[in-house]
């Protein structure tokens, strides 16, 4: 059994990515798989700053959300990222987790 985690880094809770990501999620659940969602604009996940590449590997950079993300990434078998496209790229929200990552 895989875990698959999704992903929603739109602002808007009932929105576009927020449809897009379940109707995929389900496909994972109806093929006997545990799912789960996170919504990245309810938590607090600060941008990446220049002082926390003095970090060592494997240290987490910030005391924030991140860190729970970070855990379920790391446990996911599968991951699906759902962002909108603003002006031509990924929501801030999606931009400042990848960095973190
Ligand atoms: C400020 C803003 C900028 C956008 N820029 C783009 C864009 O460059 N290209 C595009 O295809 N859609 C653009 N869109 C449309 C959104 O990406 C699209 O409506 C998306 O499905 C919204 O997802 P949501 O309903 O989960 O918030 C933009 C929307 C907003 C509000």
């Amino acid at each position: 059994m895989m875990r698959a985690l999704g992903i929603n880094a739109s602002p808007r809770k009932d929105g576009n990515c927020h449809i897009l990501l379940q109707e995929a999620l389900k496909v994972a659940k109806d093929t006997g798989h545990t799912t789960e969602t996170i919504v990245l604009d309810t938590l607090n996940i600060s941008p990446w700053r220049e002082p926390n590449s003095a970090r060592k590997i494997g240290e987490s950079p910030a005391k924030d959300d991140m860190e729970k993300v970070e855990a379920k990434i790391k446990d996911a078998d599968a991951i699906i990222l759902a962002s909108p496209i603003y002006f031509g790229s990924l929501s801030a929200q999606a931009k400042i987790m990848i960095d973190r990552c």
